[in-house]
């Protein structure tokens, strides 16, 4: 069970200390929010910030292109210092080309579907994948509330998945109260913003938010029947 913060959620006056806070607390990978004001209606960082704040950990970045061009991103993000990169699989047929690029850049490769998308748009390119991210809110914000109507689509994807080692990240109202459903429905990789930096003892909600993932995952539902 990975728990990541997304750094979206830190104080972006103190992002060198945000990120030494979530490598002490615990945190498995640090999740980048990357938007670019048009895929969707925010601007968060750009490759520089990432590749300063890299020699603070050693935990992976784990990197999420929100932007209508990730073409013109991928190689810098990739000399950034990003472990995986993940685009969305609303960029259509360009997808392809994208996923080849990242891996050819030696990062992990990751696509992410939002809310209104079927989970069947993935299928052509499970065989590529490392991680494939669940949008449980539509991106460009932190802090909103879970989308329920995500949650059986994370088991359509663990269903999909069969011998494949893709990890199942989900991002966006990820806390205390909903991370137990995710778990149980397939997720492994849980992107949690607000639910952690905006604790002070970062540490213990790390924890408790992976306890309550793995008390789940030792008792998976069985598979909803596939609507
Ligand atoms: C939406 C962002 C958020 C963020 C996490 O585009 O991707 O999902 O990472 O936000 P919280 O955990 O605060 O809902
Ligand atoms: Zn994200």
């Amino acid at each position: 069970m990975i728990i990541a913060p997304s750094l979206l959620a830190a104080r972006p006056e103190r992002l060198g200390d945000e990120v030494r806070r979530a490598d002490r607390a615990g945190a498995d990978w640090l999740h980048w929010d990357i938007m670019d004001g048009h895929f969707v209606p925010n601007l968060t960082f750009g490759p520089h910030i990432v590749q300063r704040l890299r020699p603070l950990t050693r935990k992976p970045f784990d990197v999420h292109l929100m932007c209508s061009r990730p073409e013109i991103l991928l190689e810098p993000f990739a000399r950034a210092g990003a472990t995986s990169i993940t685009v969305h699989v609303e960029l259509g047929s360009r997808v392809p080309q994208l996923l080849w690029k990242i891996k050819s850049l030696h990062c992990q490769v990751g696509l992410a579907i939002n809310p209104p998308t079927t989970v069947s748009a993935i299928e052509p390119f499970l065989d590529q994948l490392d991680l494939l991210l669940v949008m449980t809110v539509n991106p460009g914000f932190g802090g909103q509330s879970f989308i329920a109507e995500t949650a059986p689509k994370i088991q359509q994807a663990a269903s999909l998945r069969r011998h494949r080692a893709f990890r199942i990240q989900v991002d966006g109202g990820i806390g205390p109260g909903t991370i137990a459903e995710c778990a149980r429905a397939g997720a492994d990789t849980f992107v949690c913003g607000t639910a952690l930096f905006g604790q002070r003892q970062m540490g213990r909600a790390v924890h408790r938010l992976r306890h309550i993932a793995m008390s789940q995952a030792r008792f998976p539902q069985p598979a909803a029947s596939r609507p």
